[in-house]
């Protein structure tokens, strides 16, 4: 069965981003010259992948918008022959099919995956959380997607993470079944240290059943009032198989302050524009 569809939640309020994030969504902060989203429906495209569902909340024009046709834009740029720049922006608006719908009230990951229902339909499909910034050499979604070929099943994807940050993330008790592949026993949301099952934890990159949205569906709003993932995972995890994934790439919360200027530091060394400048810059300061 062939990954189609990629849903992108997009709809949380980012609260440790306030105030950047009052106005436009957090998936919109700028990597260098590119909002976080972008990275993540490229490596949607580079996957293999055919569809972009963005779920948005407030601040549903910005993402729209920039991936929209902006024809006052591309005249100007036409004009003014800067051909290069006119391409990239012209090819944003052809790179891949997008629709969108709308999470009335941010009730959680679970909730914002689940009003996404009618556009996927009855076949697995790819989530991802753009905060979670990926650099790696085969995308990380396209490592899943060969995964799913011999494991055809719900896949998360797990990095180890340390003992004293398990608190922070989604952590599975598992089986290894074969190299970095896992059969997931259970799941556990933000567990203290000396409750969690491993170190693996879910990070922003999943492949889900269809069954997941009738998972969703029977399950209670667990903390703060919100339909949690996990536990509809967990609710799916009774009636079929889930996998995890151990990816290879680095990883970088970018929907956090302090991950999102290592981002930013990373990919600026990796930028070839602008690296020379920056690391003579990082170079010079007296730290
Ligand atoms: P987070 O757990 O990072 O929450 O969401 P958040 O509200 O965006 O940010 P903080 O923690 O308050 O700073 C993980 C992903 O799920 C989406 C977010 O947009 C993000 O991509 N999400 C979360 C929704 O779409 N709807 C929700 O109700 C909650």
């Amino acid at each position: 069965m062939k990954i189609r569809k990629a849903v992108f939640p997009a709809a949380g309020f980012g609260t440790r981003f306030l105030p950047a994030t009052k106005a436009i969504p957090k998936e919109m902060l700028p990597l260098i010259d590119k909002p976080l989203i972008q990275y993540s429906v490229e490596e949607a495209k580079r996957s293999g992948l055919e569809e972009v569902i963005i779920v948005t909340g407030m601040g549903k024009t910005a993402i729209e918008d920039h991936f929209d046709i902006s024809f006052e834009l591309e005249m100007l740029l036409k004009e003014r022959n800067k051909t290069d720049i006119l391409r990239m922006v012209e090819e944003l608006s052809n790179f891949i099919h997008f629709s969108y719908t709308r999470q009335k009230k941010p009730l959680g990951l679970g909730h914002a995956i689940h009003c996404a229902k009618n556009l996927v339909g009855m076949e697995p499909f790819a989530v991802f959380l753009s905060d979670d910034v990926i650099d790696a050499k085969t995308p990380v979604m396209k490592q899943m997607v060969n995964i799913f070929r011999q494991y055809p099943y719900s896949i998360l994807a797990v990095q180890r993470v340390p003992k004293k940050d398990v608190h922070h993330y989604g952590i599975i008790e598992a089986k290894k079944i074969a190299p970095r592949v896992y059969k997931v026993i259970d799941m556990v949301e933000k567990p203290h240290s000396q409750d969690a099952p491993s170190n693996l934890a879910i990070i922003g990159r999943y492949i889900l059943m269809p069954e997941i949205f009738t998972a969703l569906e029977e399950i209670k709003p667990g903390k703060g009032g919100e339909i949690q993932l996990t536990d509809g995972l967990k609710a799916l995890l009774k009636k079929q198989p889930v996998y995890a994934y151990e990816f290879e790439g680095d990883r970088y919360d970018a929907g956090d302050k302090l991950g999102f200027l290592k981002a930013n530091v990373s990919f600026a060394l990796k930028n070839s524009a602008i690296n020379k400048e920056f690391r003579r810059y990082l170079k010079g300061l007296k730290l």
